[in-house]
């Protein structure tokens, strides 16, 4: 059967290509979205791809990953390093987690050094650019296949 995968962004993540391009590279969201479906066209995924500036509707959709879907994919922006309900909405939603970030945090300013994520996820991964999203997919598949 089709596993159902969710990739959430964080705030500001829609600017991505223009924002600090030094710090996050010059790739949009809108190119990583397209390399995440074509790996799922590849891999019998099922995608759903979506961005908020909002933090409660990041956790709406963390409690629809919750319901619907088989793993999550969540790069929280800032709101990885401020958000207990983030990290309560993937506490109570017992979805398979990965953190992505595309620098890497701890290369950065001290208060980018602690997320309330990561407690909570099966693993981390930083300072990849936006290569870190399929280096999560790869990771939640192979996590989902038992391996
Ligand atoms: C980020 C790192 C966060 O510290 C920052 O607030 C972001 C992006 C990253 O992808 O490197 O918005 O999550």
């Amino acid at each position: 059967m089709t596993q159902s995968i969710y990739i959430l962004n964080g705030p500001n993540l829609n600017l991505l290509g223009t924002r600090e391009p030094d710090v996050y590279g010059s790739t949009t969201l809108d190119h990583i979205e397209k390399s995440c479906l074509k790996f799922a066209a590849e891999h019998d995924l099922e995608i759903l791809f979506r961005q908020s500036n909002v933090e409660g509707k990041l956790v709406d959709w963390i409690q629809e990953a919750g319901q619907k879907g088989d793993g999550l994919i969540l790069n929280a922006g800032a709101y990885t390093h401020t958000s207990v309900a983030l990290l309560d909405a993937i506490k109570a939603s017992h979805v398979p987690t990965i953190e992505v970030h595309l620098s890497n945090i701890f290369q950065r300013e001290e208060f980018r050094h602690h997320s309330f994520i990561s407690p909570v996820a099966l693993g981390v991964i930083c300072g990849f650019g936006a290569n870190g999203y399929e280096l999560a997919l790869r990771a939640l598949l192979a996590h989902l296949k038992g391996s």
